[in-house]
């Protein structure tokens, strides 16, 4: 009887642990996993002509930018190399009756098939990241442009309810130098609950582009906070040594909308300017540029909470960090003067192998990718393992486009948080199922 009474303790702590130890934050599930993407092809016979013809290489098909946006989740795979048929996605189910089915679920081109043609300058050639506008429902697309095909930059813009395309920028070579640039990632910057501008990195020439989408202009900034620090050049992931010698990656921007903040790839640094500098085209970057703190690793993307958390990758650690720069803000003052103090992690598993982009959707999941970037560069990737995931955990906290809709997410966590509300549910099961067994065994 007593060591029935402790193993019912003892199971009785596990739930207790399970339920209340990780605070309000839930644990990162992987939600979707693959050795290798596919995508929805017309048929089998195409799929297998792209093989041959090496349109499709399916090992060299890495997904790494993610957002998610009702209830659609985009996922971008850049063209590192050959075989990457389509380089902006959403997912979808390949089993129609099974939502979400993770091995079953493959890739459809968006917003079709004919904006992905490879050498086609019209067309979608390299995308490693999008943004969405969840108030306009308008979607921004950063395509770096061919290296072999010679295509500009641009921005293309969506209706993504109708995915109808609204407009396009073809960046001036004097703004994204065509051949070498690498457009990255990009927050936007709300003026009067509005996007007029987006900021976008450029991890490889170094700069920090605006687009100003009032006047369809677009500029460059550029500084030595975004070049590679020549001592953080070697990545270690799991004990694999990748050398980055790319700059300025992951850009957030605070809930309120006064600051930018950024970071090399290559690099721990973290960095800080004023919008009102980004916001000027003859301002002195340079002269307004803070650094507030190291990262504990080089990091690729990062994402900031309407709560003012910015979430951000550890490539190093197999993590995601949070830094609560809203409390660090109080600690120091104001922002213009705070410091990166206050930092956890939120999710680190050593199957989190290079967290690559970070996405927070209304109902405050986050959710990432990883991409084992290390290995693929490597040419190390190999078909019996899985390379890449997409993960999501529960965090309270929407993303910074969801600033004004503030008052109305209490509300939306019990509308919207079924995964949380459902695990919930099932402790509470179990709870009673112990606490019975309990009292009957110590009748
Ligand atoms: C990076 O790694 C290479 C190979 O191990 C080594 O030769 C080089 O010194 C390292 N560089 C730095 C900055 O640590
Ligand atoms: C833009 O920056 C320049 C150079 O610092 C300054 O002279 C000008 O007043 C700024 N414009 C605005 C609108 O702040
Ligand atoms: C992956 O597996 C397929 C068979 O399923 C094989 O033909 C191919 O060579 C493998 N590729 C690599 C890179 O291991």
């Amino acid at each position: 009887m007593n060591s029935k009474i402790t193993l019912t303790l003892a199971l009785l702590f596990v739930f207790f642990d399970k339920l209340f130890g990780h605070g309000d934050h839930g644990d990162a599930e992987s939600l979707f996993q693959w050795t290798t993407i596919d995508y929805n092809w017309a048929s089998k016979a195409e799929r297998e002509r792209a093989i041959e013809s090496g349109r499709y290489i399916p090992l060299n098909n890495a997904i790494n930018g993610i957002r998610v946006y009702d209830n659609k989740i985009f996922v971008t795979v850049p063209r590192f190399g050959e075989g990457v048929p389509s380089t902006l996605n959403t997912l979808i189910s390949a089993h129609p009756k099974k939502y979400f089915l993770s091995s079953r679920t493959v890739l459809r081109p968006y917003p079709r098939w004919d904006m992905q043609i490879e050498g086609d300058c019209s067309a979608f050639q390299k995308v490693q990241n999008i943004e969405i506008d969840p108030k306009q429902g308008i979607m921004y697309v950063i395509d770096t442009g061919g290296r072999a095909f010679g295509c500009p930059a641009k921005l293309v813009i969506y209706d993504v309810k109708r995915d109808v395309e609204l407009h396009r920028h073809v960046f001036p070579d004097s703004v994204v130098s065509r051949g070498t640039n690498y457009l990255n990632d990009l927050v936007m910057d709300y003026v009067d609950g509005r996007v007029e501008y987006l900021y976008i990195t450029n991890t490889r020439d170094f700069a920090i582009v605006v687009y100003d989408i009032k006047n369809d202009i677009s500029y460059a900034f550029h500084d030595k906070s975004m070049k590679p620090e020549p001592d953080k050049v070697n990545v270690t992931v799991n004990d694999n040594l990748i050398r980055v010698t790319n700059g300025v990656n992951g850009i957030a921007i605070s809930a309120n909308f006064e600051y930018v903040y950024y970071s090399p790839i290559a690099g721990t640094g973290l960095y800080q300017i004023p919008t009102k500098i980004l916001r000027n085209s003859s301002a002195d970057f340079s002269a307004h540029v803070r650094k507030v703190g190291d990262k504990p690793s080089q990091g690729d993307g990062m994402i900031m909470s309407t709560k003012n958390s910015l979430y951000f990758s550890v490539l190093s650690k197999n993590a995601v960090a949070m830094w609560e720069l809203h409390k660090d803000i109080q600690t120091y003052g104001g922002e213009d003067r705070v410091m990166m103090d206050t930092l956890t992690y939120e999710a680190n598993d050593p199957t989190m192998e290079w967290v690559d982009s970070l996405a927070l959707d209304s109902s405050g999941y986050l959710w990432f990718t990883t991409s084992r970037l290390q290995l693929y560069f490597n040419n190390k990737l190999t078909n019996d393992s899985i390379n890449f995931r997409i993960w999501r955990a529960f965090v309270h906290e929407p993303s910074y486009a969801y600033f004004d809709n503030r008052h109305s997410h209490r509300h939306d966590h019990h509308d919207h948080s079924h995964g949380a509300g459902s695990n919930l549910q099932s402790n509470t099961l179990i709870f009673l199922v112990f606490f019975t067994l309990f009292k009957i065994m110590t009748l």
